[in-house]
């Protein structure tokens, strides 16, 4: 384990913001990775994707691509002291294109923002709707449509987004230590024990071993490409790398903690609440004789069916939307906070009001996604709606071409002597994985990015 020793040479700057302890660490970063990537899009593609294989395929991504980016970002961001587009100013020289890295993971994080607020709304409301009782009675088909007909309404969708956005920015405006880590300190912990009490009421229903064997019995034979590629896109989503969230979150962390072995920590972490969600899932999807692969409709419209059939569902519908709700908030902060940290630093707008500006811009923009599932329908562009055509260029595009910055900029612009004093906090802890993370960083990497890459740009 890490040992807690400063280390003398190395002093924080005195107006900078950082995080307490490093249990403070771990829950706001683990709180920024485990969101709706975890326990609304997790579940849904190992179920499109057909279950055991495709996990298999995801920890693999994870692994090679998603924890040297981590790693990256964290090293840019301590090092750098500064915000997502300032530390790799600090870091290089003054109009350093590799700014232009900066400036994307900046778009990248407000962008996700936008859209992620308003599923996040989407969990708001279901937990009005389980609270009232309101899925008791009605058909698979009827749950369905009350579905259809909430997220294509004009009013009540942006009315959640907009609580939720609201909620977000408070958080943001109490600061780094009483806002961002506090509130994830109590709200990571409350989040495992939802999600273990949803697990053991999956797995002690009759008919439950058909879920656990699709989550861990392999067969490869329903693996595909479009499989393959669609893991190694979602390990970038779900551990928040690409969009300078763990940059600027890394900037927070003080000196003497292990980079290495928090980054370790925090992917592990997200892996294991993502399997639990499939966990509290699958079984509950197999015990009812549900398809696995319903797509991004599996949490909002399977569950409640699955729930309303479930000795004691009426109370665990509620638990599992306020799961949600909370798993997104301690996400959404993270991507505000990149926007905050930037406009409060390098642009000198207060804290409060640069947190008012950007919720209010990004706000804007996620109303047209909300709307583009009713009332502007019509508006596509290449095919798709505004609300797929914001999530298509960032996934796709604006996360990738983020994380390959980050990790191209750690292994061939700083090189092995800064990266090595900066995982060992100058000497503190013993890094033997270094020529290991630094040929993962200068190749797998990137080659592994780039095949993601050009295939979200249709070369394959
Ligand atoms: N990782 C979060 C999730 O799984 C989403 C998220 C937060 C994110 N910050 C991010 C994704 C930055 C990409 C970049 O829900």
């Amino acid at each position: 384990m890490a040992n807690e020793q400063g280390t003398s040479g190395m002093k924080q700057p005195v107006s900078r913001a950082s995080f307490g302890n490093r249990i403070g660490v771990i829950a706001v970063a683990a709180g920024s990775a485990i969101g709706l990537g975890n326990i609304w899009k997790f579940p849904y593609i190992t179920g499109e994707n057909g279950g055991a294989a495709f996990i298999i395929v995801y920890l693999a991504c994870i692994t090679v691509i998603g924890l040297p980016v981590l790693m990256s970002e964290f090293i840019i961001g301590r090092r750098g002291q500064r915000n997502v587009i300032g530390s790799y100013l600090s870091l290089s020289t003054k109009r350093s294109p590799w700014a232009f890295g900066g400036f994307i993971a900046l778009f990248g994080s407000a962008t996700i923002l936008s859209f992620y607020a308003v599923v996040a709304g989407w969990s708001l409301e279901y937990i009005v709707k389980a609270a009232t009782n309101s899925f008791a009675g009605k058909s698979p088909d009827e749950v369905g449509a009350m579905f259809g007909s909430f997220m294509s309404s004009p009013v009540k969708p942006i009315f959640w987004q907009l609580v939720f956005m609201s909620l977000t920015a408070g958080v943001i405006c109490a600061g780094v230590k009483r806002g961002i880590e506090a509130f994830s300190k109590i709200m990571m912990p409350v989040l495992l024990f939802i999600i273990l009490l949803l697990c053991v009421r999956s797995l002690t229903l009759p008919g439950s071993e058909a879920g656990v064997a699709f989550l861990f019995k392999p067969d490869f034979s329903k693996l595909t490409a479009a499989g393959v590629l669609t893991a190694l896109g979602h390990a970038f989503f779900t551990l928040s790398i690409g969009a300078g969230t763990m940059i600027t979150y890394g900037s927070y962390i003080k000196k003497k903690d292990n980079l290495g072995s928090i980054a370790v920590q925090v992917a592990f972490a997200d892996t294991v609440i993502a399997l639990l969600a499939g966990l509290a899932i699958f079984p509950a999807v197999f015990a009812f004789g549900v398809e696995p692969g319903a797509g991004p409709g599996l949490v909002f419209v399977t569950l409640p069916n699955i729930f309303a059939q479930m000795p004691g569902g009426f109370f665990f519908c509620i638990i599992f939307f306020i799961l949600i709700a909370v798993a997104a908030l301690t996400s959404s902060i993270s991507m505000l906070e990149v926007g905050v940290a930037y406009v409060s630093e390098d642009l000198g707008i207060g804290r409060t009001k640069a947190t008012l500006l950007l919720t209010f811009l990004i706000s804007v923009v996620g109303i047209f996604c909300s709307l583009s599932f009713g009332p502007l329908k019509e508006y596509t562009f290449f095919g798709k709606n505004i609300f797929d055509l914001a999530d298509f260029a960032v996934s796709n595009i604006s996360l990738p071409f983020g994380g390959l910055a980050a990790v191209l900029f750690v292994a061939w612009s700083l090189g092995k002597d800064k990266v090595k004093d900066e995982l060992s906090s100058g000497g503190v802890f013993f890094v033997n994985y270094i020529t290991l993370f630094m040929f993962t960083a200068k190749y797998l990497t990137p080659i592994g990015i780039g095949i993601v890459f050009l295939h979200s740009l249709k070369v394959f």
